[in-house]
């Protein structure tokens, strides 16, 4: 099994952005935790980040074919992005929506998610361990063939 992790806007600044919201783990340290989880789950992970909404749109784009589930963190694309959810509406490829954060214990706007009714479900409050909750979470629904 193949699975994409994609991570949006600033996601490359963790560990010095804001570390009382978002902690002290880099993106870095994130991705090898979900590796390992991976390894253990027998899952395969295609890892990307972008700052740019066109390179996110072009990554879901090319999620057919290449994985069978993704992990996304859109960052605050999450909030805003009529695209990026047209592409997961045209691609249709199941993923779980992160974040590390608590969103729903933020500001009004971090509460709507342009996504999340699109998603499998939606894993956020748990810093890094989000990611990995959301790859048990997608790879035990994939598995199920549901
Ligand atoms: C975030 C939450 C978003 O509201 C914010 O814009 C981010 C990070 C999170 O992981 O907690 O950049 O997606």
């Amino acid at each position: 099994m193949r699975v994409a992790v994609l991570n949006g806007p600033n996601l490359n600044l963790l560990g010095r952005r804001e570390p009382e919201l978002y902690g002290r783990a880099t993106l870095e340290q994130v991705e090898a935790m979900v590796r390992a989880e991976a390894g253990r789950l027998g899952v395969d992970v295609e890892w990307m980040q972008s700052n740019h909404e066109g390179a996110l749109v072009d990554a879901v784009q090319q999620l057919p074919g290449r994985v069978e589930g993704a992990l996304v963190n859109a960052a605050a694309y999450t909030h805003t992005s009529i695209a990026l959810r047209d592409a997961f509406l045209a691609v249709r490829v199941p993923f779980v929506e992160v974040h590390l954060s608590n969103v729903f214990a933020r500001e009004p706007e971090r509460h709507r998610s342009l996504l999340a009714d699109l998603a499998l479900g939606v894993v956020c409050g748990f810093g890094p361990q989000s990611y990995v909750l959301a790859l048990h979470a997608l790879t035990g629904r994939l598995r199920a063939g549901d």
